[in-house]
């Protein structure tokens, strides 16, 4: 039987991209049904989803365009999922504040299925705290958010708030359809972000991770049922959904709480982009200028991942390698190193690879020497993947 995704288009002027949402699910043969708000027919005719989604649109709660299935509750029973793009700071509000007043607001209170939320607004709404706890409240009821992209807005202004792109919707949207808790009871410590390493008070040394990979890892995990620790360096990200957030600055602060999670972990996947070095002394107070050059003097951190390879044991070990160059070779020499189960290997200076963005480009190497080139991907896409090679390991 075909699946069903029930869509709610919000007032925004991204709904019309709620087209080819619908175009794309069609593709994949799914029946979509839809909601518009009142607000979203200000920017968008009904007409045009009803002929992209080959169903009667759903207006409001007192039309009865078709009289057998306008109930919400009919509509919320019969969703296998339930988008809402894009979703609207208002929309988002009323779901966390139980209103249902309007048809899609009532039927996002009625449904039983995953419900994902992908917001579009302006970057001042969406950073907006009150928006924020929203947010943080619904994901830890189980509700799903694609993070909106960054860029410039229908306002004109910078920032995060553009609806995400289709494609990655589409993806987390058939994952979801397709999703299974193959990782019940299952420990999983994660490590995600930079570190930050002090020079002074005001100064400090760090690099360019967003905590975008390991978080996308430590979501899909809890998503498919693991337990999972997840030991973060400072990002702008929201907790991932359900997993237990542990917040650390320095690689050292990063060792001690790795190693005291060690013997709960039944996996360990390092994604966090650990500084190598430290200054050798913190100044206390700011350092002043003077006209002189200044040189700093750096110390090695500990290698983490390594500390934790040579006591390993049984566990499954993953570890990541940003490269540069020679991306292969030296992937696989951290292998040997650091003693690991399979590496995933970026190269940084690739096109949609690597820091910051949604997406990255990965290599799986195992010990055993076998590779596997995957291409351009969503970060999401990528983090079910390794916990798929996690899961072929433990067969
Ligand atoms: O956070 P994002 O913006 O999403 O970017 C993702 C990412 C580029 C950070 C991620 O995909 C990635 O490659 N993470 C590893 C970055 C890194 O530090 O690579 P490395 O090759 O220097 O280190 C190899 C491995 O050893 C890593 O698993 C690292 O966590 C670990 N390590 C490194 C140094 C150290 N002192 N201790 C460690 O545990």
């Amino acid at each position: 039987m075909k699946k069903c995704v029930v869509m709610g288009v919000t007032g925004g002027i991204a709904a019309y991209k709620a087209l080819d949402i619908i175009n794309a699910l069609r593709k994949k043969d799914i029946n979509v049904e839809v909601i518009l708000t009142e607000n979203a027919c200000e920017f968008v005719t009904p007409l045009s989803f009803e002929v992209l989604s080959n169903n009667v649109v759903i207006t409001d709660t007192f039309k009865r365009e078709k009289s057998w299935e306008v109930e919400h509750i009919a509509l919320a029973k019969k969703a296998d999922l339930f988008l809402i793009a894009p979703a609207t700071a208002n929309i988002i509000g009323k779901a966390a504040h139980g209103i249902a007043d309007d048809m899609l607001s009532t039927t996002i209170m009625a449904a039983r299925c995953p419900t994902v939320f992908a917001p579009a607004m302006n970057t001042f709404m969406y950073e907006n705290p009150i928006l924020q706890e929203n947010i943080t409240f619904l994901k830890n009821k189980g509700y799903y958010f694609i993070e909106p992209d960054s860029g410039r807005l229908a306002c004109g202004d910078m920032g995060t708030g553009k609806l995400q792109k289709v494609e990655v919707i589409v993806e987390e949207v058939l994952r979801l359809l397709e999703s299974n808790k193959d990782l019940e009871g299952k420990n999983i410590l994660i490590t995600a972000g930079p570190t930050v390493e002090k020079i002074d008070p005001m100064r400090y040394i760090t690099n360019h991770s967003s905590g975008k990979m390991g978080y996308a890892i430590a979501e899909a995990a809890a998503r498919r049922g693991a337990n999972v620790k997840l030991v973060s360096g400072p990002t702008h990200l929201q907790s991932p959904y359900k997993a237990e957030r542990i917040n650390i600055e320095s690689a050292l602060e990063m060792y001690e709480v790795v190693h005291e999670h060690f013997e709960w972990a039944d996996i360990i996947i390092k994604a966090a982009a650990v500084a190598d070095y430290r200054p050798l002394k913190v100044s206390e107070e700011k350092m002043k200028k003077s006209d002189e050059d200044l040189y700093l003097a750096l110390t090695r951190n500990p290698d983490i991942l390594q500390s934790v390879g040579n006591k390993k044991g049984n566990k499954i070990l993953v570890g990541f390698a940003a490269e540069t160059n020679n991306l292969q070779q030296y992937a696989k020499e951290k292998i040997r190193r650091k003693n690991l189960d399979f590496i995933v290997a970026n190269n940084i200076n690739e096109k949609g690879a690597g820091f910051k963005a949604d997406t990255n480009i990965a290599m799986i190497i195992d010990k055993d020497g076998n590779q596997t080139q995957y291409p351009l991907m969503s970060k999401v896409k990528l983090a079910h993947t390794i916990l798929d090679h996690v899961k072929w390991i433990m067969r």
